[in-house]
């Protein structure tokens, strides 16, 4: 099956991350292990020769959609009637890796020749063809109950007035919920439009990277940062293969440093507490 021949460039960016997940999975010892990535890779019809993800960004991409997985399976744990959403989820099987998430009760946001692609070769969870930049898509979504929201690999291709936007539209149209996304800083932007692994995305890049985590909660006031996850920082660096996991731990002592890397935010919002 062939899909690719349709997709923008834009669109076509889903198939960096895809085959880091792949990539990963491969590995002696994984950090995500998403072994649907490498069926799908294989399905697709792409020619993943054309990319060049180096091992720091596969591990990285895989580390940062485990970190997603963790939230959107803590907050369902915590939010029996939470649903989920995955906005840009391109051919990422996130529902696959949350077991405890309902299918019926996941959405899976992309432009519609992606959302088209993804009917066919991502098994699970409903599906909602749009540009999250459009007023509308959130109609076909439940109002009315606690959501996790989950964009990996999104923010870089929004500027900050789309993203802005998008998030109050989100916070509008649900009374609570948690948002989750890896985020750039000003310095990762301007390597990320150089670097040999992220060439395919470089031109595609809008957002002009955002250095204090707390910035959000300026664009609206019922954003909460909950942490700020510095990838070197966290428990998983163990398991990266030496070299890589010393660089990490040396970065690891020093936030400036650490914010290089990637990063993913968490936050938190409650209509309830926009008083407090
Ligand atoms: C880097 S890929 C990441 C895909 C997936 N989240 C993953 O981790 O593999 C970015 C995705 O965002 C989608 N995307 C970009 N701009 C979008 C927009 N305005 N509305 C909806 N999807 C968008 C692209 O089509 C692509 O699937």
């Amino acid at each position: 099956m062939t899909v690719s021949t349709t997709f923008t460039p834009l669109e076509e960016s889903l198939f960096l991350t895809l085959y880091a997940r792949a990539l990963d999975a491969r590995r002696d010892r994984p950090i995500l292990g998403d072994a649907q990535a490498g069926r799908i890779v294989n399905e697709v019809g792409y020619d993943f020769g054309r990319l060049h993800p180096d091992t720091n960004l596969i591990l990285n991409v895989a580390l940062r959609a485990r970190k997603l997985d963790q939230v959107a399976a803590a907050f369902r744990a915590r939010n029996p009637d939470a649903i989920g959403l995955d906005l840009g989820a391109g051919l990422d099987t996130r529902l696959a890796r949350l077991p405890s998430f309902p299918a019926a009760d996941w959405y899976d946001v992309d432009l519609p020749e992606v959302a088209e692609a993804r009917r066919r070769l991502v098994p699970g969870g409903n599906v909602i063809a749009a540009d999250v930049r459009d007023p509308g898509w959130l109609d076909a979504i439940p109002a009315g109950r606690p959501a996790v929201i989950a964009a990996d690999g999104l923010m870089g291709f929004l500027t900050r007035d789309e993203l802005i936007t998008l998030w109050k539209r989100l916070l509008d149209r649900f009374p609570s919920g948690e948002i989750i996304f890896n985020s750039y800083t000003r310095f990762a932007v301007r390597v990320a439009r150089h670097a040999r692994g992220t060439s395919s995305v470089a031109g595609l890049i809008r957002f002009p990277g955002m250095d204090d985590p707390r910035e959000p909660e300026q664009w609206d006031q019922r954003l909460h940062l909950v942490r700020e996850i510095l990838l070197s920082r966290e428990p998983e660096v163990a398991e990266f293969p030496r070299g890589w996991r010393w660089y990490h731990r040396l970065a690891a002592h020093s936030t400036a440093w650490s914010r290089t890397g990637t990063i993913v935010l968490h936050y938190r919002f409650d209509r309830r507490s926009e008083t407090t």
